[in-house]
């Protein structure tokens, strides 16, 4: 059984899922290795069942044999495991370099503990300090997108898709993402709002208020559990949600 950084963390997210559980299943390398270690449990007699993030991770889910459900066959999920871009101390993390943020925080909302899973390296003093911040927007007129969020001081690159220079990178939702560069996020929930606001844009890469608990990954190989500090009901899990 491998023991690099990257197994030992799947290994401990793992152990949090016991049979009969219902899960949200990240997207990305690390909720990938996770994905992976719970096929070997399935196969050893575990059961759950999972609900996608993303046409990627049904594809890997189906291959190592976890069940799959949809979001509307659920009433709540138990748990929810996915990677991230950036943590900072709250736990409030960006997602989506890895393109599947409005699956991914649909799927979160539903969830009734979502755990994040990342490398030591993800670890930020504010979001916004090591990965821009995707934005997902319709086809439709990005350009005019672009500008507004350009307004708010953001830097939006349209991402480029594999297949070419001028083919733009498409979600599993069909829109783009404009990945915005951006200095170290001095309010992300008022900029949150604000893109959120803004007509074209799907969803942002901003998952705030959601995650209570991280498990990190430490390049010498231990595994450091992380907690958010208590600050009112968690997004989504209790009245208030607010759709972000
Ligand atoms: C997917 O859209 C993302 O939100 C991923 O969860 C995030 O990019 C982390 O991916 P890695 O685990 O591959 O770094």
């Amino acid at each position: 059984m491998a023991d690099d950084p990257l197994s030992r963390l799947a290994r401990a997210a793992a152990d949090e899922v016991q049979s009969g559980m219902h899960l949200g299943l990240g997207t990305g390398s690390t909720a990938g290795a996770v994905i992976r270690e719970l096929g070997t449990r399935v196969v050893a007699g575990l059961a759950i069942s999972g609900v996608p993030t993303s046409e990627r991770t049904a594809r890997l889910a189906t291959e190592v044999g976890i069940p799959l459900t949809t979001l509307d066959a659920v009433d709540r999920l138990d748990l929810g495991i996915d990677g991230a871009d950036e943590i900072e101390p709250g736990l409030g993390a960006t997602k989506g370099l890895g393109g599947a943020l409005v699956r991914e925080r649909l799927v979160a909302l539903a969830c009734d503990d979502y755990l994040l899973v990342a490398a030591a390296a993800k670890l930020v003093p504010r979001l916004g300090s090591r990965a821009p911040l995707p934005v997902e927007v319709v086809r439709f007129g990005w350009r005019q997108t672009a500008v507004r969020l350009a307004a708010l001081g953001l830097r939006p690159n349209r991402r480029a898709g594999g297949d070419g220079l001028d083919d733009p990178y498409l979600t599993d939702g069909g829109n783009v993402i404009l990945d915005c560069g951006t200095d170290p996020i001095a309010d992300p929930t008022a900029l949150a709002d604000a893109v959120k606001a803004i007509h074209g844009v799907v969803d942002h890469g901003l998952f705030l208020g959601i995650a209570r608990r991280a498990l990190i990954a430490e390049p010498d190989g231990r595994v450091r559990a992380l907690r958010a500090p208590e600050h009112g009901p968690r997004v989504g899990r209790a009245s208030g949600d607010g759709g972000r």
